[in-house]
């Protein structure tokens, strides 16, 4: 019989020095702490756990800090995307143009309203919708005279807004409108255009590890457009006006809550100082790691909101075990083009040439890039970024 024998155990010598998390949510929490109690006390005293006072508040603010017209706080991103194309009438036989490299939501949106999402494939370099494929793929759609072209909808992804002159361009063309995913990228910029503006409408996300992020579930919808926006107020209480009882079209329970909202207003203060620190962080990794792996390209003129930071690099999955290893969380995001989720199969033809998509996802990686993050911890990351690659 085989002796068996333990394997040799040295913790202190294979141990990482550092373990750098690839978020972490404790420390700005931590940060503002007193503050947020504050805030959500105020909600314990007054109890309007539903459309309170810090609701509006909150819209106001967010309204003001990007410039649209009209913020709509909602349930959460997926929610906000939902009743931006309820709101603008599309349901079974339209067809919403979506990118293949992005979450699931962003097509998940688009069949919880009975429409179908179409996949485009996304440019190199920024990784955000390609013009040029949106165009092949609205000639097939219309060609083939099974669904309506209705709407484009871009990501604006890890941050960086999607081409929306080029875009919107095309949609012009096509008499489509534009819903902009920005579930990513709110406090990102066009020149002086911020996230929020960029389309007829648009969603945010305030899930917990986004660049403003609440406590929960969260989300708002942006527009310029008065019918829009008292459109979407009506889908996110049951189709009901105020506190009448007639339910004046289909709705949704899909409220952003008084305590995410007060949570969010406090977020919202630190936002920009927040922001600053995450650019500060891309800008070492630029410097660092440009040369040694594809470093994230940001088109002319655009303030990405950083929601993550991700590299392009070969051999992927190895690179990212030896940083796991090193004491380096990292994400995948996504590793699954969106025409390969079982999901979306009832959309799917399966003659789709999405080349970008598909090898982005094999190639994509991301390193931490949150505001808290402490600048040896930055040091390590970069040191073992170079030692895996
Ligand atoms: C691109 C994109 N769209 C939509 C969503 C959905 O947002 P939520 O998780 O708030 O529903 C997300 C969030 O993860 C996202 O990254």
């Amino acid at each position: 019989m085989t002796k068996l024998t333990a394997a040799p155990v040295s913790a202190a010598v294979t141990a990482p020095a550092i373990n750098v998390p690839l978020f972490d949510l404790k420390r700005q929490q931590q940060r503002l702490h007193a503050r947020i109690g504050e805030r959500l006390d105020r909600v314990l005293g007054h109890c309007q756990f539903v459309f309170g006072p810090e609701v509006e508040e909150l819209e106001r603010e967010l309204e003001k800090y990007c410039g649209a017209r009209h913020a709509v706080g909602v349930s959460s991103g997926r929610d906000a995307l939902i009743m931006a194309l309820m709101a603008l009438g599309v349901g079974p036989g339209d067809a919403v143009f979506v990118p293949a490299f992005t979450f699931s939501a962003t097509a998940g949106s688009v069949a919880a309203t009975g429409a179908s999402p179409v996949f485009v494939d996304v440019d190199e370099a920024s990784f955000n919708m390609s013009a040029a494929d949106l165009e092949r793929a609205i000639g097939e759609v219309a060609a083939r005279g099974e669904l309506a072209p209705k709407v484009v909808m871009p990501v604006d992804l890890y941050g960086q807004a999607a081409d929306y002159a080029a875009i919107g361009e095309v949609a012009a063309r096509h008499s489509l409108v534009v819903v902009a995913d920005s579930a990513q990228s709110f406090g990102g910029s066009v020149g002086n255009r911020k996230v929020g503006t960029m389309a007829q409408i648009s969603a945010t996300s305030f899930y917990p590890t986004k660049p403003l992020g609440g406590y929960g579930d969260g989300g708002a919808v942006f527009s310029d457009d008065d019918r829009l926006a008292a459109e979407v107020r009506l889908i996110r209480t049951h189709g009901r006006q105020g506190s009448g009882d007639e339910a004046l079209r289909l709705g949704m329970t899909a409220r952003l809550d008084t305590m995410q909202a007060a949570v969010l207003l406090v977020k919202l203060e630190e936002f920009e100082k927040d922001l600053a620190a995450r650019r500060r962080i891309a800008r070492i990794y630029d410097a660092e790691l440009k040369g040694v792996v594809q470093t994230p390209r940001l088109a002319e003129g655009i303030e990405s909101a950083w929601a993550l930071y991700t590299l392009r690099v070969e051999n992927r999955d190895a690179v990212r075990q030896r940083l796991a290893d090193a004491g380096v969380g990292t994400g995948l995001f996504y590793p699954l083009p969106l025409h390969k989720h079982a999901a979306f199969a009832p959309f799917v033809r399966g003659d789709e040439k999405l080349p970008v998509s598909e090898q982005l996802a094999k190639d994509v990686l991301s390193l931490p890039i949150f505001a808290d993050l402490e600048d040896n911890e930055i040091a390590h990351v970069i040191a073992e970024v170079k030692q895996a690659v």
